[in-house]
């Protein structure tokens, strides 16, 4: 048997649009950085008696058949036909915009793939996550990490940027709103790319990519900030202008980015970033953390995230 943990991550470069929906390609390349807080634990057992999959989240025995995608994959690609137990403990508050699936599917892709006997390396198993939930292929590295777009199944793949984080950086998440989101990021996307902005958003995310990466390689702090808080803004601008519009914001969150405008205007660092739900994420340092929870928490639980580590056995 085998049993992993995995941690979710926050996207600077946010993935927001399909360009195949079977394989789980983006339109896009993105850039995360997973977090140390939120994570799952799944373990992954073949059961060479049972007649079919059996998979069980948080104590609940569920269908999952993004689950059977990944398990259907990775048994067809080594031959072996056995059936597998799959246990699956989340840690993070799901379906809120926290990005459970990426913590989920990165656990899943390497659980199942050493019960299997494979040893594909990380590049290879972020291809396979990725076909679970795109940002689950950001999740198999620690720290900093790239998903290239890529052309087709075989090169759409994430990889390590930095790993260990060797500069001071925290995200500070408000859990202002726990509620299920009502709109998934796979609709939201659909959606999304509707809008008439949606090929300007592209070329704008294309040269993102590469501040960030230079902001990252210079461990700048506020360029990194400034650039995820504009890409999170057109992202989510392009909700509004989709032919359906739709906005995942609520009031609390309008008004915790109102905030965080207004603390860096006072000279602190902080940026926001919102992913598919309405729950605001703050990008600072350990010297401003302090002063920007002093503000933000009564919006609602506070929680204080460090760099984290990538999918590893527990
Ligand atoms: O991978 P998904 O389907 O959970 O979509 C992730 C969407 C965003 O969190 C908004 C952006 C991202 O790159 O993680």
């Amino acid at each position: 048997m085998a049993k992993v943990r995995a941690y979710t991550n926050i996207a600077l470069i946010k993935y927001w649009g399909k360009s195949d929906l079977n394989w789980n390609l983006p339109t896009s390349s993105s850039i995360g950085l997973t977090l140390d807080r939120f994570y799952t634990d799944t373990s992954v057992e073949i059961d060479q008696f049972s007649k079919k999959d059996f998979f069980q989240l948080n104590g609940q025995q569920i269908e999952g058949p993004k689950i059977s995608k990944i398990i259907n994959f990775i048994r067809n690609s080594c031959g072996n036909k056995n059936f597998v137990k799959v246990i699956s403990e989340n840690h993070v508050p799901t379906s809120a915009g926290l990005a459970s699936s990426a913590s989920a599917f990165a656990a899943l892709t390497k659980a199942a793939n050493q019960a299997f006997g494979l040893e594909l390396d990380n590049r290879e198993l972020s291809k396979i996550a990725r076909i679970g939930s795109g940002s689950a292929s950001r999740s198999i590295f620690g720290g900093f990490s790239i998903w290239h777009k890529g052309q087709n199944k075989d090169d759409s793949f994430a990889e390590s940027i930095l790993d260990p984080v060797d500069f001071d950086i925290r995200v500070i998440d408000i859990l202002a709103d726990k509620r299920v989101k009502k709109i998934s990021s796979s609709q939201g996307m659909q959606l999304a790319q509707t809008s008439p902005n949606y090929d300007s958003w592209l070329k704008k995310n294309d040269r993102q990519i590469d501040e960030m990466l230079k902001a990252i390689s210079d461990h700048d702090l506020e360029k990194i900030g400034l650039i995820a808080e504009t890409n999170s803004a057109s992202m989510h601008e392009l909700n509004r202008t989709a032919k359906v519009p739709f906005d995942y914001f609520t009031e609390n969150t309008r008004e915790i980015i109102a905030e965080v405008d207004q603390l860096y205007k006072k000279g602190i660092l902080a940026f926001a970033t919102v992913d598919a739900g309405p729950n605001v994420k703050v990008i600072t340092n350990s010297e401003y953390q302090e002063k920007i929870i002093n503000v933000l928490k009564e919006y609602g639980e506070i929680l204080v995230q460090k760099p984290g580590r990538g999918v590893a056995n527990v």
